[in-house]
């Protein structure tokens, strides 16, 4: 199996060790292609649309983003991580993301992600993991992936692992390694359920495709959605 993780710091800190927890399971069956934010995602989006409006590949960063977006479709799970920065992602993170509205529900999601499973991992000191990985749940939602895993964690005495208490270390460690056992065993060869939610966006944004595409059949998205048969019988989960 192929796993892609896309860490929002490229710190050696406490997310990165608990991610590394999660990836224990998987070590040797896999094979885990990372990315550290900023360094494999290094620019903002300038905003300039012409991702959405011409293609991605004409975006000034296509490089970055078109290694990543290969590796996120042959991913069969994707690991996402982020501590806390003023109850958010990651700027990093963010600019990431940002990048990848082209591949939102209502523009051109990847049908691969609709099958995919996802966990995010973020922690903090004391408030603000919760938010954090909501932030990234939100855009990974809208991607069409429904099987997404979280796991938050707050420190609450101190930023470094070595100077928490035992009694934290265990209960941070414990809860890794559960939701790591919980999808090691995932069976991979079989794609995940899509969710009611998931659908009904689809069907939202399909209803916008198909008055888009009839009034101008050239429109990138509407043509995409036509192409893939998605105004038609076909849909991405199937
Ligand atoms: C810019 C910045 C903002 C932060 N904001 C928060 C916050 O809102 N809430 C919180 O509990 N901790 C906050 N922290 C603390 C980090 O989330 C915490 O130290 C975390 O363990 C760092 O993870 P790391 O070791 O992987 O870098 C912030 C740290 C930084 C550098």
């Amino acid at each position: 199996m192929n796993i892609t993780v896309i860490n929002g710091t490229e710190k050696h800190g406490v997310t990165y060790r608990l991610k590394e927890m999660f990836l224990t399971e998987f070590r040797d069956k896999a094979n885990i292609t990372e990315y550290y934010l900023p360094k494999d995602c290094p620019s903002f989006c300038t905003g300039c649309l012409s991702c959405t409006l011409k293609d991605e590949s004409t975006c000034k960063d296509a490089e970055y983003i078109g290694r990543i977006d290969k590796s996120l479709l042959e991913a069969d799970l994707i690991v996402m991580t982020s501590p806390s920065y003023v109850f958010h992602a990651t700027g990093a993170m963010k600019a990431f993301l940002d990048h990848f509205a082209y591949r939102w529900i209502p523009h051109r999601p990847a049908p691969e992600m609709f099958r995919k499973r996802v966990v995010i991992i973020t922690q903090c000191l004391g408030s603000g993991a919760k938010s954090t990985a909501k932030d990234i749940k939100h855009s990974l939602s809208w991607w069409g992936i429904s099987k997404i895993g979280i796991f938050t964690g707050a420190l609450m005495s101190d930023i470094v692992w070595e100077k928490l208490s035992r009694r934290k270390q265990a209960e941070l460690t414990g809860k890794i390694q559960k939701l790591s056992r919980k999808f090691a065993h995932i069976d991979y060869t079989k794609p995940a359920h899509t969710h009611l939610i998931t659908k009904f966006k689809f069907f939202f944004c399909r209803m916008m495709q198909k008055s888009i595409h009839k009034s101008d059949p050239e429109y990138l998205d509407g043509k995409y959605w036509a192409e893939q048969k998605w105004l038609d019988s076909g849909r991405p989960w199937k």
